[in-house]
């Protein structure tokens, strides 16, 4: 971006993001909405002016975890007070919606406690706190949109594969989760706004855009033409935007899998092989304890369905061990249901009772030794399972586009449409490319291989974006 004369001096920002793919968008869109101001992203803590902690509420001492980092970030402060400069301190994310005015009262060193829908405000508060020294907690879920708030993304950035987040917040209610409360009621963005942010990204050479909800498939938006629109029908529009190659979209619940999503997977080359789809739990009076609309059966119906459709989708999920009342026998249908399905990859957590949900009330909670216990032999078998997927792939021949170096000099590394992290030894100039890679082996947590030698560079590598 061109340097404006008049531009603002150079202040540092620093943001430190727990939690999910989510909050890693709004960090992002956090510090674009304060470039204007002049803060420029800083990875160190002890030079930033603002520093924001950027927190998830989903899992145990999520909240304990940001008074305990808030006690890094107090001595970073006191260190630079000594040095005559001042630091800003702001809490946003998830627990700064669930805790609000708590964090300004058990934090004396933070100034600024910013909900996830408040975002558009950050600059505002920012210079509020800055001229009044007044302390301030944001945590409402106002009427006005905050997408169409934030400003557009600036241009500036080398990236190659983006988030885009389409829809937020979730009304499904599952008695153990949290997100309902801090993100609040289910919320599309309109497809002119997606397509808009999209064709910017396109334009910078993103190729690859996975679009993100906390019930992705849930989308909902009323289209240009009139007529409402779903995700399906989103994403055939932004594969028609050429220079974006690959399509992903995350998270999605079984109940909104509808048949035109999973047709799909059958018909547009441009969306990855790749589903992300939480079951939770192998046993039905669970599944129903947890209000997650579904069965056991409901699942692997509809697995077989989205098999039918794209025969190599690589299936991922998240599982939950330990809900209230589980019993050993309700953990073994956890543990059937994931060995018929094999998964090529996997999230299970112990279950942790969250303040506020029904599940944190209930009586009959699992001893956390039982826990442990279950989650090990689960994951022996969720691993066994990934490690399995990737072994099958080794000998094929799979377009990888590359994303950035490798781990070792000479390498470069990128994502196979599994999204597996494959490694081979080439140029750095082919960043941002898809070549074939014959991959050739496969390690604890990626693949290696060699590209095809007959690969011809489909265009020059955007320069200088
Ligand atoms: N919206 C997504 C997931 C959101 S949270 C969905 O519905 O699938 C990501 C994962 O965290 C969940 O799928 C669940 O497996 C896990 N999770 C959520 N609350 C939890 C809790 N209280 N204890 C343990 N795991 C939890
Ligand atoms: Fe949480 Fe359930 Fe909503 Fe997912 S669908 S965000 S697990 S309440
Ligand atoms: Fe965590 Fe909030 Fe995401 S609780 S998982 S940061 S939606």
């Amino acid at each position: 971006m061109a340097q404006s004369p008049d531009k603002p001096s150079a202040k540092k920002l620093h943001i430190k993001t727990f939690g999910c793919q989510m909050n890693a968008y709004d960090s992002e869109r956090m510090a674009e909405a304060l470039q204007p101001a002049g803060f420029q992203l800083t990875a160190q803590m002890a030079e930033a002016d603002l520093v924001i902690l950027n927190t998830c509420h989903i899992r145990e001492k999520a909240a304990e975890k940001v008074y305990s980092e808030l006690g890094r970030v107090r001595l970073a402060k006191e260190a630079r007070k000594a040095q005559g400069r001042d630091t800003m301190i702001a809490v946003a994310g998830c627990v700064a919606q669930a805790e609000g005015r708590e964090i300004i009262a058990r934090a004396p060193v933070v100034d600024i406690v910013v909900g996830p829908q408040s975002y558009h405000r950050l600059g505002q508060l920012v210079a509020e706190a800055a001229s009044t020294g007044k302390r301030s907690v944001e945590t409402e879920f106002p009427a006005e949109d905050k997408f169409a708030e934030l400003p557009a993304r600036p241009a500036g950035k080398r990236q190659v594969s983006a988030f885009v987040t389409v829809q937020e917040g979730c009304d499904k209610f599952c008695s153990f989760c949290v997100v309902p409360y801090t993100r609040g009621a289910e919320y599309s963005r309109t497809p002119g706004e997606i397509v808009a942010e999209v064709e910017r990204l396109a334009a910078r050479g993103v190729r690859e855009v996975t679009l993100l909800g906390q019930n992705v498939n849930a989308y909902h938006g009323d289209g240009p033409d009139g007529a409402a629109w779903s995700l399906a029908s989103l994403l055939r529009r932004l594969a028609g935007i050429p220079s974006i190659e690959r399509l992903r979209f995350t998270t999605s619940h079984p109940h909104d899998m509808d048949d035109g999503l999973i047709d799909l997977f059958g018909e547009e080359p441009k969306l990855m092989p790749y589903l992300h789809l939480p079951f939770q739990a192998g046993s039905d009076r669970i599944l129903a304890a947890m209000n997650r609309k579904h069965t056991a059966d409901d699942y692997e119906t509809l697995v077989a369905k989205i098999r039918q459709a794209r025969p190599d989708i690589a299936l991922s999920t998240d599982i939950i061990v330990g809900f209230p009342g589980e019993t050993e026998r309700d953990f073994e249908e956890t543990l059937a249901l994931a060995g018929r399905v094999r998964f090529a990859q996997a999230y299970s957590f112990k279950y942790s009772a969250r303040p506020g949900t029904p599940a944190a009330k209930l009586e009959d909670q699992v001893p956390e030794p039982a826990k442990k216990e279950r989650l090990a032999s689960l994951q022996a078998l969720l691993e066994e399972s990934r490690r399995s997927f990737d072994r099958q792939t080794v000998g094929r021949r799979l377009p990888v586009l590359f994303e950035g170096k490798g781990r070792k000099p000479g390498q470069i590394a990128g994502r196979s449409p599994y999204l597996q992290a494959v490694y081979v030894d080439a140029p750095e100039g082919l960043i941002g490319n898809i070549a074939e890679v014959d991959i050739s082996a496969a390690g604890p947590n990626s693949l290696t291989g060699v590209i095809d030698s007959g690969f011809e560079w489909r265009e020059p590598v955007q320069a200088a974006l």
